[in-house]
């Protein structure tokens, strides 16, 4: 596993002052174009997901990134894969919450038949910084009756706490900066 996560490090790369200055962006779209180390990402997670959520019904992937790696790992599951969008996005009825960026607010939606009560849903995401983005998820979640196994991303951002925020639910991360 370790040569997995050497791997994959080597396909992070960060921009100083991106989206705005004073913020570190990681970008993981050099793994996009890596088939090595895309597997190895996805090695990783299943291989989590198998050995500690093993009853999952549904992938969660969060806009935009979080729907790169859901229907790869959905698949390999063979579960299916819901998005949470941006608000405004799907068609039919919706659910919707509010959340807090850095600077203002957003919204994030899903389809109301996209989860059923009681279905066990593990979200996933490219990177957890503030968490704010998978708490909204969480919570539209539980508006729904779902039961959340826990959360996935590539990277965590360590300093900006994200996986207190995301307490009770578990957040397991590949690559922590
Ligand atoms: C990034 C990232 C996560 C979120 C994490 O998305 O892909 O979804 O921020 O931040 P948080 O933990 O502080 O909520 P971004 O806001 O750049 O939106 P995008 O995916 O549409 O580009």
């Amino acid at each position: 596993e370790e040569s997995k996560l050497a791997l994959i490090t080597r396909f992070i790369r960060q921009f100083p002052d991106f989206p705005s200055k004073g913020i570190v962006f990681r970008d993981i779209c050099p793994i996009m174009k890596h088939p090595a180390a895309l597997t190895a990402v996805m090695d990783l997670f299943e291989k989590h997901v198998r050995e500690t959520q093993p009853l999952v019904d549904l992938i969660v992937g969060i806009d935009a990134r979080g729907f790169l790696f859901g229907p790869l790992l959905a698949q390999r599951l063979g579960v299916g894969f819901v998005m949470v969008r941006k608000k405004g996005k799907l068609p039919g009825p919706t659910v919707s919450v509010a959340y807090t960026l850095e600077y203002g607010t957003a919204e994030a939606e899903i389809q109301e038949d996209s989860v059923s009560p009681g279905q066990k849903v593990v979200l996933i995401d490219d990177l957890l910084a503030t968490g704010g983005t998978l708490f909204a998820a969480c919570e539209l979640m539980k508006k729904r009756g779902a039961e959340i196994l826990g959360c996935l991303v590539v990277v965590e951002l360590n300093d900006l706490s994200g996986r207190e925020k995301l307490k009770p639910h578990a957040v397991f991360s590949l690559i922590q900066y």
